[in-house]
């Protein structure tokens, strides 16, 4: 029986253990509890790493009395382990506490671990001990600190008293880390004294008719066809975290949780706003929208224990959808690329001889390839019998050959000019012709009746058309109707390519070579030969 007892004993003296940890800022007094006290017998301290004695009589800096532990005040070199014996029942005990101090820095006022207990408050009041203050004899609150600041707010917000602080009706922004200052004198030294413990307020939840807060009934949100959407819709549903709370979307009535997963999921969360109202919120995620989305009715129900609200809205393209978008466009471009090559066409007709003409003048292009011929264009007329003076005569003499050989440098064959004497008509009239580019036929209604356009005439005329392929140039100078009295070959000529018809406006000006007639009449001319060759050639 004495070796158990033995045993035990000595099983009971090695046993230590840590206990409590102490935090407190630099120079102030601390007051270290130990875990256990011993009637009749004292408690020993002793610091745990030098197993140092810690002084029972006062005077000393760090001093002990009874079961607790002084430090008057702290210092940074007091952080460490300190060990108090004690006894249980007739066993020693020993337990190791350890103490952290630290040093004051802007902003701080109480450590970073708190060892007192939250103090709870409700929405009506709250009470904040001020904590250790019993250990301290006569201490007395200088000044309560919110979360190291000065306490601010209303006067009859606070009511200070002997060891607590009184909050009236407190809000969400009342919760925070308090503070309590007081003074402590010990053998008529002053000493300051803090300690700190968080006020959280505890909020009896009442339930509140759900408010949904967005989004609003019968809204149209608007989307881009193919992306992703999210909605979303908050509701308030109480004070308080509810029992009773669900914040979700339906589609056509559908539960989102018996949706396509593919296509929808729903995210739920709920959240305490600034004085405890309790918010549930509801995302749904469309992850591609499609056709069908914008028929469907998007309901978001908040239900709680009171009742259930529900709101419907619903989707519109913000856009057209990405394919009838592309081919819409496709369409618009081809419809662009189709009016513009239409009235570039009008453009070139209408414009057609002054394009030409333009680009030989800019150009200047020449033919060199000897082709065998001597003018660009025979000339005929039908020649006045009765040698008055005649305008068609004056034309072929005069305004002709100005404009064409003079300003545009052609070289022409004028029936009756260029004739040399004793030539036989009919066969120099053919040969000029085959050595012609051009044969200028000057349309009157006297060509009609005119003996000398005989036969012979006709018959080279013909086999120049239509053998030697010669182009023709039928200048209209008289009105002369519906052409049927004209022989054959002409008929038909003038109804394949027209005529070039003369105006009497034309006359004032009959030498100006930008008029539509001469434009025209240039524009059937060949283009020019070298003039070396043509020399050469006559
Ligand atoms: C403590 O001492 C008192 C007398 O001083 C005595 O009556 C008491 O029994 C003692 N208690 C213990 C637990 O020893
Ligand atoms: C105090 O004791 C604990 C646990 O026994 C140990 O982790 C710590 O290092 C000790 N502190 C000092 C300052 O020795
Ligand atoms: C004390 O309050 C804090 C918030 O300040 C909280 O995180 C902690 O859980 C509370 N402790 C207790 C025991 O209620
Ligand atoms: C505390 O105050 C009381 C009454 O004012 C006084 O009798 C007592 O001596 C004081 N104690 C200390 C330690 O100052
Ligand atoms: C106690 O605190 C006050 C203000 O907080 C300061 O003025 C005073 O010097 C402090 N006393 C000691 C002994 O540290
Ligand atoms: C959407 O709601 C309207 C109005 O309540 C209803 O007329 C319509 O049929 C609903 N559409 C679908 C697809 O359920």
């Amino acid at each position: 029986m004495g070796l158990l007892h033995l045993i035990l004993l000595s099983t009971f003296l090695s046993a230590s253990m840590t206990s409590e940890s102490f935090h407190a800022m630099e120079d102030e007094a601390l007051v270290v509890k130990c875990p256990q006290d011993c009637q009749n017998r004292t408690v020993r301290w002793y610091h745990t790493q030098s197993n140092q004695l810690i002084p029972a009589e006062e005077g000393g800096r760090i001093h002990s009395s009874g079961r607790f532990l002084w430090f008057l005040p702290t210092s940074k070199e007091d952080s460490g382990n300190y060990t108090c014996v004690t006894c249980y029942y007739n066993y020693k005990k020993q337990y190791t506490v350890s103490v952290m101090v630290y040093p004051h820095k802007q902003g701080i006022c109480f450590p970073s671990q708190i060892r007192y207990p939250n103090d709870t408050g409700t929405l009506t009041s709250g009470r904040i001990v001020c904590p250790t203050i019993d250990n301290y004899e006569n201490a007395t609150i200088v000044k309560w600190y919110k979360d190291c600041k000065a306490l601010q707010g209303p006067r009859e917000k606070y009511l200070m008293g002997e060891k607590y602080l009184f909050i009236k009706h407190p809000q969400k922004t009342d919760e925070g880390y308090y503070t309590c200052h007081f003074t402590y004198t010990h053998n008529a030294n002053v000493y300051n004294v803090s300690a700190t413990r968080p006020f959280i307020i505890k909020v009896c939840p009442s339930p509140i008719p759900p408010r949904i807060q967005y989004p609003t009934d019968n809204a149209v949100i608007k989307v881009e066809c193919g992306s992703p959407v999210d909605i979303s819709c908050r509701a308030l549903l109480g004070i308080g975290k509810q029992n009773i709370a669900v914040v979700t979307w339906e589609v056509n009535e559908i539960k989102a949780e018996d949706l396509d997963t593919s296509r929808f999921r729903e995210d739920r969360q709920f959240f305490m706003g600034r004085d405890w109202e309790y918010y549930g919120e509801s995302i749904l995620n469309i992850e591609e929208v499609k056709e069908e989305d914008f028929l469907s009715n998007f309901t978001c129900v908040a239900l709680n224990e009171i009742e259930h609200v529900k709101l419907t809205v619903t989707l519109q393209l913000k856009v057209p959808c990405k394919g009838d978008n592309h081919s819409t466009y496709t369409t618009i471009g081809i419809l662009v690329l189709l009016v513009i090559i239409a009235l570039l066409l009008i453009l070139y007709q209408f414009f057609q001889t002054d394009i030409v003409l333009l680009c030989r003048g800019i150009f200047k292009p020449y033919k060199t390839q000897d082709d065998g011929k001597i003018y660009d264009a025979y000339v005929i007329y039908p020649k006045n019998r009765t040698n008055e003076a005649n305008f068609v005569e004056y034309f072929v003499h005069q305004i002709l050959p100005d404009v064409l050989e003079n300003k545009h440098g052609y070289k022409l064959c004028i029936f009756g000019r260029d004739m040399l004497p004793g030539e036989d008509e009919a066969n120099a009239f053919e040969m000029r012709i085959q050595k012609s580019r051009r044969l200028i036929i000057i349309l009157t209604p006297q060509l009609i009746q005119y003996e000398e356009f005989g036969c012979e005439h006709q018959i080279a005329l013909y086999s120049a058309l239509i053998q030697n392929n010669i182009k023709v140039i039928l200048l209209e100078m008289e009105t002369i109707g519906n052409y049927e009295g004209l022989q054959e070959s002409l008929r038909h000529i003038i109804k394949q390519q027209g005529t070039i018809k003369w105006k009497e406006k034309h006359q004032e000006c009959s030498h100006a070579s930008n008029s539509k007639f001469w434009k025209l009449v240039r524009y059937h001319m060949p283009l020019r030969h070298k003039p070396s060759q043509l020399n050469h050639a006559v």
